[in-house]
């Protein structure tokens, strides 16, 4: 699959491996929406994984990628916003599982913990890789804020 649009968001930590796996992503004829950091100076996280999820919440982006040093913090902070599937992946058989089950929309990688090449295997599955459907469905559905809402899960969290 090509011409996807692709946002990427890193903070410090991540800067790096996003630097490399945005001219993977050129060369494989996507369009890269990069949000920053733009260099290796401290940052915070949320700043980018907010920014990434926002881009694929609005449709400018089809996919997300967010890279902090463990990927921990940045696919949390990814997934506070509404309907995003950020899956933190550590090798192909997590993202392709992600994308087939979860229908994640949102890759999360570490870039303290995996390597370049490894990087690179986890974003071309879980950009080729098509959601199931079917049994997975009702268990996607869930974790939307409708269904939330509906249940009063949001309103017992308020009080
Ligand atoms: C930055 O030192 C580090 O805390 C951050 O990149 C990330 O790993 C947080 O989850």
């Amino acid at each position: 699959m090509s011409g996807l649009r692709i946002a990427i968001g890193s903070d410090h930590a991540g800067y790096q491996l996003k630097h490399a796996l945005k001219r993977w992503i050129a060369a494989e004829g996507h369009v890269v929406i990069d949000v920053g950091t733009d260099g290796s100076d401290s940052v915070d996280y949320p700043d980018f994984g907010y920014a990434v999820a926002d881009a694929v919440t609005a449709g400018e982006a089809d996919r997300g990628i967010v890279i902090c040093g463990t990927g921990i913090g940045i696919s949390i902070a990814a997934n506070r916003r509404a309907n995003i599937r950020a899956a933190l992946c550590h090798d192909a058989t997590t993202a392709r599982l992600a994308r087939e089950h979860n229908d994640a929309n949102v890759l999360a990688l570490g870039a303290r913990v995996i390597d370049e090449d490894t990087a690179k295997a986890c974003l071309a599955t879980f950009l080729t890789t098509a959601y199931e459907g079917g049994r997975h469905d009702r268990r996607v559905s869930k974790l939307s804020p409708d269904h939330r809402a509906q249940k009063g899960v949001m309103e017992r969290v308020d009080q």
